[in-house]
């Protein structure tokens, strides 16, 4: 079935509006991480529900409960399920994709205000907090509905969509909501499911469309120490009493070496080294120690050689550490001595890895090396959120479709990649469902999700759209 040249006509005669669209997308701060930007996240899943109806799918929103999150208890946001098409003799695909965001704050260090979508004209950047993570790839799912409701094209197979508000913190009551679903049977939202296409990731560099068949998993750990009753005088009480931030460093410092190593005993064991074969996939990416640079802006590789770094990222854990809550914070020099902290860190994780073998590993090993400080203060460590990795096999049709379909709009092939990054459902998907999950990244590796001026170019927004629809062209290919 080949994509309809009145669906490509479509998507590049209304991109500016497209572009337009993205930049109400982007203009709500659905920040999952910030209780207080909680109604914003409602109010996103109302706006792409409103979006969805409006486009021909049927929606219903899921309800996952409450949560606690610092101290807090919270609605969580809901989950929109979706479904447009229902012919039997067609695949039926279903979609993931999140429109919570990362956090953003101008004062963070963006150039331009992250909840304003600003369009560069000189460089095609879309430059706002969620153009590539996530916001940018579900619209371009939306671009291809309008396309073909406008043009009266029929699809050419049956979508069903899973969104979440939730993914940047966790997925909190997703699998659940799965679990449950698929015991429904017939009556299941994700009934008839043949393959599931996630676009929430990015190519390796600014050049190359790549597939993803593999994400790292994750644990996310709080950890706390706590002293004194309240905050004190360094002047006062400074060599008098043990300090927090003291203990706390000393142990945070014990997690990992500057060069990456993770000094929690068995993690790094747990880890087959790489053969032969799996090292000359990653010899011929099209990746370079050059490319890391560019996008991460300076030149400060772990090593200059371009395997052992693509490693580090696609096939090895990394600890890092993320901040410390309750430190002194701001402008000046004030003289304190915080009486509590909390030190944030995480491990990613991949395959055979899992967090329930990591996470008693963390526990022991910080527990021990508080004890060896003979501090009187008090410890504590939680694990916040977790994630397992998950790995698929890229050589289904559905990676197929999506080789062809990259083939068609890039005319070039695409790099088979595993990424560092998790997104905690998709494991969920592949066991739950018993079928093939597919990475197909809509934007470049030097977007910066999660960093300061996040964008999406103007061309894989629309180029990407149109790979969205081309793709979903050769599932319809595939003969049962
Ligand atoms: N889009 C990312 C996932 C991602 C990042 C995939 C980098 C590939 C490369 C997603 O929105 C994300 O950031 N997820 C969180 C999940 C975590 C909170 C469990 C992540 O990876 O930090
Ligand atoms: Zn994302």
């Amino acid at each position: 079935m080949a994509t309809p040249s009145q669906f490509l006509k479509f998507v590049d005669d209304n991109a500016d509006r497209f572009i337009k669209r993205l930049g109400e997308a982007v203009a709500i701060p659905s920040v999952s991480g910030d209780g207080k930007y909680r109604p914003e996240v409602f109010r996103m899943s109302a706006w792409l529900d409103g979006q969805l109806q409006s486009l021909g799918v049927t929606t219903k929103l899921v309800d996952l409960g409450k949560h606690v999150m610092d101290d807090q208890e919270l609605p969580l946001p809901p989950a929109i399920l979706g479904r447009i098409g229902d012919d039997p003799k067609k695949k039926t695909v279903l979609i993931y994709g999140h429109y919570d965001v990362q956090p953003a704050q101008k004062s963070d260090g963006w150039d331009t205000e992250p909840f304003t979508l600003v369009v560069d004209e000189k460089t095609g950047k879309l430059i706002g907090r969620g153009s590539t993570d996530d916001k940018g790839p579900i619209l371009g799912w939306l671009n291809v509905l309008e396309a073909h409701k406008t043009l009266g094209l029929e699809l050419p197979v049956n979508l069903r969509f899973c969104f979440e508000g939730m993914e940047e913190n966790g997925s909190e009551g997703l699998d659940d909501l799965i679990k449950t679903e698929v015991t429904k049977g017939k009556e299941s939202w994700f009934d008839g499911v043949d393959c599931v296409c996630i676009s929430d990731n990015y190519w390796l560099n600014s050049r190359t469309p790549c597939l993803t068949y593999g994400l790292r998993g994750l644990v996310y750990f709080k950890l706390t120490i706590s002293g004194p009753a309240r905050d004190l005088h360094s002047g006062v009480f400074g060599r008098m009493v043990h300090e927090p931030m003291t203990d706390l460093i000393t142990i945070m410092g014990k997690l990992v070496t500057p060069d990456g190593t993770i000094l929690v005993p068995g993690v790094e064991d747990m880890v087959p080294s790489a053969q032969d074969d799996e090292i000359a996939i990653y010899e011929k990416l099209d990746y370079s120690v050059k490319d890391v640079e560019d996008a991460v802006g300076a030149p400060i590789t772990l090593s200059q050689d371009k395997v052992s770094v693509i490693m580090g990222r696609m096939r090895l854990p990394s600890l890092s550490l993320h901040g410390i809550e309750g430190a002194f914070y701001g402008p000046g020099a004030k003289t304190v001595i915080p009486a509590s902290v909390s030190g944030k860190f995480s491990i990613r994780i991949v395959p055979p890895q899992t967090p329930e073998a990591i996470e008693p590993l963390v526990k022991k090993y910080v527990e021990q090396e508080f004890a060896k400080l003979n501090s009187k203060n008090k410890l504590k460590i939680e694990n916040l959120h977790d994630g397992r990795p998950w790995l698929a096999d890229h050589r289904h049709w559905n990676y197929e479709a999506a080789i062809r379909a990259t083939e068609a709009v890039y005319k070039r092939s695409p790099d088979l990649t595993r990424e560092g990054g998790s997104i905690p459902v998709t494991l969920t998907f592949a066991e739950s469902l018993g079928v093939n999950v597919l990475l197909l990244p809509m934007g470049r590796g030097d977007d910066g999700a999660h960093s300061t001026n996040e964008k999406i170019d103007r061309s894989n927004f629309i180029e990407g759209s149109k790979l969205l629809g081309t793709y979903l062209y050769e599932v319809g290919a595939i003969k049962a």
